[in-house]
């Protein structure tokens, strides 16, 4: 089978195609699966780009889909040609999070699904949504799982809540798509004048440029009466923090998820005390809530926006265009 793997210390330049032999047959409480697809993330590009050390010879991507092809003993859940999706965290299955850290993440602490089969424990994987191909699945495992977390299960989202989301990433966009399925009022930044377009036929409610509006705390304030968001997709870190607190309500939730300015930097305490605003960190979610979001989807239609796909002998030129940031939702491998 064929397979992608990081050499150190890592680099784009460092990932090579090479072929492994097939992984034989699932033991008991394992499955057997065919990926046909994964989708990139930031933190699967810092794991290849090296910001992120892992070891010699690593298998990247932490999100992978494809189709079960033999089942292990005891294992009721899934059966031969059921279209299956990832888990982020294998080891966390439901109830409160169990880990602060990606040693048991797939492309990261453990070997990912950058690869034509694996053998996992049934807990790897959940059913896909009927009807995905499966790149759509396989965006759902990080980005769409972030999105509905810090949405719903943190968030306690209901209709007619205001929901603000920074930038037009894979997390973004779920979030403008869950927000709205969920009848909640969405306010979206962007870098791009084009971009804001997408994201106001995709049913945002105002749009902002963050370029040319970097007050765009304040800006978000005036579309809300002074009132401010009910949640906001903190996505940017230290570089838009000021401005998500700026622009929440008081008492309101910002989900603290990404870090697309950087690791560390200063954080108007006062400010966020005085809004007696609630910042919950937050990583990806459990297996139960990934089978929930999937009923969601289902229930609901929801389509997953793929920006571009590239084969498994690309991966490095899908890193490079996901690096430029010309991307709008998600970008995927299909193999
Ligand atoms: N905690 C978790 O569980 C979790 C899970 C998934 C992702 N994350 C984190 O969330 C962040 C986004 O991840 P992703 O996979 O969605 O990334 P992505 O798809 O690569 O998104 C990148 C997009 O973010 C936007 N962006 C960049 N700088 C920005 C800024 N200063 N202000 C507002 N938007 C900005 C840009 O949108 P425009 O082009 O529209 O400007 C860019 O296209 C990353 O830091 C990632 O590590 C965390």
């Amino acid at each position: 089978m064929k397979l992608a793997t990081l050499c150190k210390p890592g680099g784009l330049d460092q990932l090579q195609i090479t072929n492994a032999p097939e992984p034989g047959k699932p033991g008991p409480g394992e499955v057997l699966v065919r990926i046909h697809a994964n989708s990139l993330n930031f933190h699967d590009y810092a794991v290849v780009a090296g910001a992120i050390p892992t070891e010699d010879g690593r298998i990247p991507m932490a999100d992978g889909a494809g189709v079960v092809e033999a089942v292990g003993a005891g294992v009721s859940e899934f059966k031969t040609g059921d279209h299956v999706v990832s888990t982020f965290f294998p080891k966390w299955e439901n109830g409160p999070a169990p880990i602060d850290n990606f040693t048991t993440t797939p492309g990261d602490g453990i070997d990912g699904y950058a690869r034509e089969q694996v053998i996992a424990p049934v807990q790897g994987f959940t059913h896909a949504p009927r009807g995905f191909s499966h790149a759509e699945a396989s965006t759902l495992t990080t980005a769409g799982l972030t999105a509905w977390r810090a949405l719903v299960v943190n968030g306690g989202l209901k209709a007619g809540d205001t929901v603000l989301t920074l930038g037009t990433g894979g997390v973004s966009i779920f979030a403008l798509q869950f927000a709205k399925m969920m009848g909640a009022r969405v306010i979206s930044t962007s870098s791009s004048d084009e971009k804001l377009e997408r994201l106001t036929a995709m049913g945002a409610d105002h749009t902002i440029n963050y370029k040319t509006t970097p007050a765009w705390g304040q800006r978000v304030l005036e579309l809300t009466g002074g009132q401010g968001v009910d949640h906001v997709i903190e996505v940017g870190g230290p570089g838009t923090l000021p401005e998500s607190i700026d622009a929440v309500r008081i008492g309101g939730h910002i989900a603290l998820i990404g870090i697309l300015t950087g690791q560390a930097g200063d954080v108007p305490t006062a400010k966020l005390m005085a809004k007696q605003a609630r910042l919950q960190g937050l990583i990806v979610g459990s297996r139960a809530h990934q089978q929930e979001m999937i009923s969601a989807i289902e229930a609901n239609d929801l389509q997953p926006v793929i920006d571009r796909s590239f084969t498994l002998e690309e991966i490095a030129d899908a890193f490079r265009y996901e690096e430029s940031g010309r991307h709008f939702g998600k970008i995927c491998l299909e193999f």
